[in-house]
């Protein structure tokens, strides 16, 4: 089979277009709100050091891989995947790439949504002046209201899935490109006022340790998955988007500095945002450790206190709507492109995932609320009065509520620790199955596909470049991976 030279989807109008969309997709909600709780749960700068190595040594070269793979057919990543196994006669269990990788898109867009729609609160919240002047306890109390509330996050989460519909709908060229060329500049700008404001507060060094200070003995097992779950989900890799945009590339470009500026802006928002709320939790007596309430209770207090607060917090709060919209969108876009391939017009397509994900969204929203003691993969660890554990059970499933009653009559202090339906989504798709797309996606380009033709769709600025592109494909990225995953998970 021949790949033909343009593809149903039509193309991106340059390169440029194509390093926006990329870029779009890939800074979102994942760099500004998810990187620094991650981050704060596992301990600071241990947990960056070894994610900023997963982004080198593994994110980088694989983003080059589904760039190229994409390109080369032309497909949504279902068919892509079928296509090339077929082409360069590789075992079968190639061609799931694409399917696993519409799976994970599904599980990601539906908690991606919901997130989203605290974000939607927020702008409000922030236009009306609620937070001038407000204190930490006060930013704590809102976001613990809204997440009590099962009615307001769907109707924000339905919001958002219209908002990510109607673009997605109208195909990705018209929409995307100009809002994108605008905005991510001015979010870019954004960010770094309020860098500036951290800058000023007391906390700063005290934040800038908790990020860069390398404390080993912090690392966990876990947290090493966890570091290499985020540095795909951050880059958008292991499950097709940047493999649905990259078969809209123009042919011939060269890929290397593209995947450079797009993995380098990902890092320097991450980074940025993590300066920015660490210094303003310690300033503020906020606990790093507080999940993925964060960002909401930080960034409401730092704005507050900035003169002019309503306006820059208005408008830093719909650029990370935005943010989260052009990542949401590409989420969405392998699954809706391979509808479009099975005959499906773009609109049905839309309807389809759209609702999909929607549904299963519903999970997340009752986790953190009615459904939120009901736990999986619950340990209860027994702690002595050095805070030392002693001893712990596990339980498949567990009420967290009735355990923590019993434990208080049995007395004595217990550390109780399990995940919610949220929770699992959120590391199934992002810590087990990116990862693994990630693996695939590596071994079918270093091993499977001819060593000419990859060579002639990258078009890296050197042969030397290229063999040490080839050579991190082959060996260290699926290595590294599976390394990480045989430990966690076993
Ligand atoms: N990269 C996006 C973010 O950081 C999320 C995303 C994950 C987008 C997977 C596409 C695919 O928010």
């Amino acid at each position: 089979m021949k790949a033909d030279h343009r593809g149903m989807h039509g193309i991106w109008a340059s390169r440029w277009t194509f390093i926006l969309a990329a870029v779009g997709s890939a800074v979102g909600l994942g760099n500004i709100w998810k990187f620094p709780y991650i981050t704060g749960e596992y301990g600071g700068g241990a947990f960056v050091l070894v994610y900023l190595i997963c982004v080198l040594a593994v994110g980088i070269p694989v983003m080059m891989a589904e760039i190229l793979l994409g390109r080369k057919a032309r497909m949504s990543p279902v068919h892509t995947m079928e296509r090339l196994t077929t082409q360069y006669k590789a075992p079968k269990l190639f061609a799931g790439i694409g399917w696993m990788g519409a799976v994970s898109g599904f599980f990601i867009l539906s908690f991606y949504s919901v997130i989203a729609g605290w974000i939607l609160y927020y702008v409000y919240k922030m236009a009306t002046g609620f937070f001038t002047g407000a204190e930490g306890a006060l930013a704590e109390a809102t976001f613990g209201g809204l997440l009590a509330n099962p009615l307001r996050l769907t109707v924000l989460h339905t919001l958002f899935m219209l908002l990510v519909g109607v673009v997605i709908a109208r195909g990705i060229h018209r929409g995307l490109e100009n809002t994108l060329r605008l905005l991510m500049p001015v979010l870019f700008v954004m960010l770094l006022v309020l860098l500036g404001y951290s800058l000023t507060t007391p906390g700063f060094e005290q934040g800038w340790d908790f990020l860069f200070r390398f404390e080993p003995e912090k690392l966990t097992t876990e947290a090493v998955i966890v570091a290499l779950g985020h540095s795909f989900f951050t880059l958008s890799l292991g499950m097709g988007a940047i493999m649905a945009y990259g078969a809209y590339m123009p042919a011939g470009q060269p890929l290397g500095q593209t995947v450079l500026i797009v993995g380098f802006v990902d890092t320097l928002v991450a980074l940025v945002a993590g300066l920015v709320i660490f210094p303003i939790v310690f300033t503020h007596g906020l606990e790093p450790g507080a999940g993925p309430g964060l960002m909401f209770q930080t960034l409401p207090v730092a704005l507050g206190a900035l003169p002019g607060g309503v306006v820059i917090g208005t408008v830093f709060f719909v650029l990370v709507l935005i943010a989260a919209w052009s990542s949401a969108i590409s989420i969405a876009e392998p699954a809706v492109a391979w509808a479009v391939e099975k005959g499906f017009s773009r609109a049905r397509a839309t309807v389809f995932v759209c609702s999909l994900a929607w549904a299963l969204g519903l999970g997340t929203v009752f986790s953190f609320n009615d459904w939120s003691q009901n736990q999986a993969f619950v340990t209860v660890t027994e702690l002595n009065e050095a805070g030392d554990a002693v001893g712990s059970e596990f339980y498949l499933y567990a009420a967290v509520d009735d355990l923590k009653k019993a434990k208080e009559v049995t007395g004595g202090t217990y550390e109780i620790k399990g995940k919610t339906l949220f929770d699992i989504f959120d590391f199934l798709t992002t810590n087990i199955l990116l990862p693994l797309g990630g693996v695939l996606i590596a071994l079918f380009t270093g091993w499977f596909m001819s060593r000419s033709s990859v060579e002639d769709e990258a078009r890296l600025a050197s042969q030397h470049l290229f063999a040490v592109w080839r050579f991190m494909i082959r060996f260290v990225s699926p290595a590294a991976i599976l390394l990480v995953l045989y430990n966690g998970l076993f």
